[in-house]
């Protein structure tokens, strides 16, 4: 279940399938982050809302459309505006120069889909301007805890620096850490966490 109608499926219910509350990294860092912010792979809209409150105007982007309905309806719960943009990441060129920040919270792709996707971030980025991601390792794929079952899915230090190699490191930590986030994060997972800047 990795296409679009599998993510709409996923979706379909009441309940929030990775929760309401946002992700544990980005709300250790966005103090770092600057206005607008993109957000690849939003889903249902629970880290969008949460900078929102916090005064960003973030721009959600997601593949499934019922995916950033619910995040609509998550941000008129919580009295916040996020803009919402249903496209597939394997054809989407955000705006250039436009962001003060891109986060990728969980978000997986294939190599063929990073190749053409991560030179655009960094371009969408104004210099000076902040990618920060949090997602699972190669080193998480035989836990039953979360994240793609394809390896080429899963990240390593190694093709994350390389993708960015021209971005200036703040962060980069490989670990095993408790994701807890509503029924599609479980438990003890191996994640990447990466912050970096723009030069320039
Ligand atoms: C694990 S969920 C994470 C959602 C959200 N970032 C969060 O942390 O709650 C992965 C998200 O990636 C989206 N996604 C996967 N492949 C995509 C693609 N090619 N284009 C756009 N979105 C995609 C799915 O629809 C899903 O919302």
């Amino acid at each position: 279940m990795t296409g679009k109608s599998g993510w709409d499926e996923r979706y379909s219910g009441n309940e929030y399938h990775y929760g309401t509350e946002p992700n544990a990294f980005l709300v250790e860092h966005y103090g770092l982050l600057q206005n607008p912010v993109l957000s690849l792979s939003e889903g249902e809209g629970r880290n969008a809302v949460f900078l929102a409150t916090k005064g960003f105007q973030v721009l959600g982007v997601d593949f499934s459309e019922i995916g950033l309905h619910k995040a609509q309806e998550l941000a008129l719960a919580n009295k916040v505006a996020i803009q919402t943009t249903v496209a597939d990441m394997a054809n989407y060129t955000p705006e250039p120069n436009k962001y003060g920040s891109v986060i990728s919270i969980f978000a997986h792709y294939t190599s063929a889909i990073r190749k053409r996707l991560y030179p655009l971030v960094e371009q969408a980025l104004k210099p000076g301007g902040i990618f920060l991601l949090e997602a699972y390792t190669e080193a998480q794929l035989p836990r039953s805890t979360g994240g793609p079952k394809e390896i080429d899915k899963l990240l390593t230090a190694d093709k994350l620096t390389r993708d960015f190699s021209a971005m200036e490191t703040i962060l980069l930590k490989e670990m095993d850490r408790e994701v807890h986030e509503g029924d599609g994060h479980t438990g003890l997972g191996s994640v990447i966490q990466f912050i970096a800047r723009r030069k320039g």
